[in-house]
């Protein structure tokens, strides 16, 4: 079998790796419009960073994995197409803020009829709008000369930061297709692959649109607990309760559990607020306006997070961080990856630039690029990146932990204490550090809900 795969991305990389590992007999090909990113795959320097990915990424390259700008080629030789382009939120015309940009979903579609010359299974592995693949069959069955394709839906759920985990060792793959007997063998076909290393019954098949909607809800319920948390983080500031104690009592009720219970500065990366948004937008356009606020509130309530924080530190800081500098530690939107999209830092950095602040801003895995490019409005002398975390804290009136990785807990705080004008602050935005600890050292330690 030849698979495609268009979009060279997080998950497109990420879920073509494992795919050419746990099926050394299939050929796969990555392609991407975008040329320095496929020179990035070929390259030592992945354009991804994801713990385990280099050394898969070594292992299958070359062997049945191909990095390739040569769209039309890999679209010839596919008996089946992977789509994982991206689909941020529309930002023009009607549903801006809010409704998917589907254009470089369409456009896929356009290229797919332009050169396939046989029939194939095209599977959105993109996260779309419910419907979207009556679209692409559109488009596709308006554009070809009768040749036959069958669309599935295969969204993907894997976690940056733990991807490779998540997709060797899936909770369940899904996978939706017509209810015809073409579209059920297309389905059998695309659960046969999964099947070589996915046990049988965690691969589940629906309908189409039950399978389109089931990864925006996912999405939403993941994200709704983090803004619930938040919220209560909220209450145990006012309150003196430890939101902490709070998550993990209701986490031991086996119908909560204790995952996504942290609370944070909010929750960032390119996908929940966007798949939130989409949702809200579809309860919108069927008349369910109720609905659609109930959704849109757990973004909100995300935003008023990110901003509570960083009130917060201004007020603790005497009501003003004018020329103060203030360490950043982490930029990234979680621990292990290098990506930056929606970062809960970001608003975080620019609400304290606003008010004048100095930021030394370090990341382990985020570049100085990505860094600068995220914060260009605001950015001005006051911004300067730092190589290591020390180097941030250096003579910082406060600190400010907006990432949760792991080499921040093993800190010399008592080195950087020395180091800082008194009184001297930390404010902890993902409750990973050991605050009694903290201010035996002379600190101002506070954290979410803490
Ligand atoms: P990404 O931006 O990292 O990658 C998308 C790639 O598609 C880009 O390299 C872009 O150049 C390429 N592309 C766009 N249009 C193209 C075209 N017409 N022809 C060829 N290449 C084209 O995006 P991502 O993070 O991999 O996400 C892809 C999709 O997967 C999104 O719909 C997202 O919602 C969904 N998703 C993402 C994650 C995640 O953790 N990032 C997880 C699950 C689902
Ligand atoms: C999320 C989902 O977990 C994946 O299942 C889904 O496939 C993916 O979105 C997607 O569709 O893109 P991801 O955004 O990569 O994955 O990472 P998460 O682990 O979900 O974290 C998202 C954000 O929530 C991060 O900023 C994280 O720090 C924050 N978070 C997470 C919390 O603040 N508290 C928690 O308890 C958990």
């Amino acid at each position: 079998m030849n698979i495609c795969c268009i979009g060279a991305g997080y998950v497109g990389g990420t879920t073509m790796a494992i795919i050419a590992q746990r099926c050394p007999r299939v050929q796969t090909t990555i392609v991407d419009m975008n040329a320095a990113r496929i020179a990035a795959w070929n390259s030592d320097a992945l354009p991804v960073y994801e713990p385990g990915l280099e050394e898969i990424i070594r292992e299958v390259r070359g062997r049945n994995l191909i990095f390739s700008t040569d769209i039309a080629g890999a679209i010839k030789r596919a008996d089946l197409i992977f789509v994982c382009v991206n689909t941020p939120t529309k930002t023009y015309g009607l549903g801006a803020g809010r409704a998917a940009d589907l254009r470089y979903i369409e456009s896929v579609a356009r290229t797919i009829a332009e050169h396939a010359g046989s029939p194939k299974i095209i599977v959105e592995k993109s996260t779309i709008p419910v419907k979207t693949a009556e679209s692409i069959s559109a488009i596709l069955a308006a554009n070809t000369r009768g040749i036959r394709f069958q669309v599935l839906s295969n969204p993907e759920f894997l976690a940056e930061g733990t991807a490779i985990g998540d997709l060797q060792n899936p909770d369940r793959v899904l996978i939706g297709g017509e209810r015809t007997p073409e579209g059920e063998a297309a389905v059998k076909t695309l659960a046969e692959i999964y099947a070589s290393w996915v046990p049988r019954e965690r691969i589940i098949t629906t309908s189409l649109w039950s399978s389109e909607l089931s990864k925006l809800v996912a999405n939403a319920f993941l994200a709704q607990r983090i803004s619930s948390i938040n919220a209560i983080s909220a209450v145990c500031e006012a309150t003196g309760a430890d939101i902490d104690e709070v998550a993990h009592v209701i986490g031991r009720d086996s119908r909560i559990g204790p995952k996504f219970l942290k609370a944070s500065i909010g929750f960032g990366g390119s996908c929940f607020q966007k798949d939130i948004l989409n949702l809200v937008y579809l309860c919108d356009h069927f008349g369910l306006s109720e609905v659609a606020a109930y959704w849109e509130h757990v973004v909100r309530m995300n935003d008023h997070q990110k901003k509570r924080f960083s009130t917060r530190i201004v007020k603790a800081l005497f009501n003003t961080v004018a020329e103060k500098k203030i360490a950043i530690l982490g930029f990234a939107f979680k621990k292990n990856t290098n990506d930056v999209r929606e970062s809960p830092a970001i608003a975080v950095c620019r609400d304290l630039l606003a008010e004048h602040a100095r930021l030394s801003v370090y990341d382990p895995k985020v570049t100085p690029e990505d860094i600068r490019r995220e914060l260009a409005d605001a950015a001005d002398s006051r911004l300067t990146i730092a190589r290591t975390a020390y180097e941030a804290c250096e003579g910082a009136h406060a600190i400010a932990l907006l990432t949760e990785w792991d080499e921040f807990k093993a800190l010399d705080f008592a080195r950087i204490f020395a180091s800082m004008p008194k009184p001297a602050f930390v404010f902890d935005g993902r409750n990973i550090l050991d605050l009694p600890k903290l201010r035996t050292l002379g600190f101002q330690a506070s954290g979410i809900g803490r």
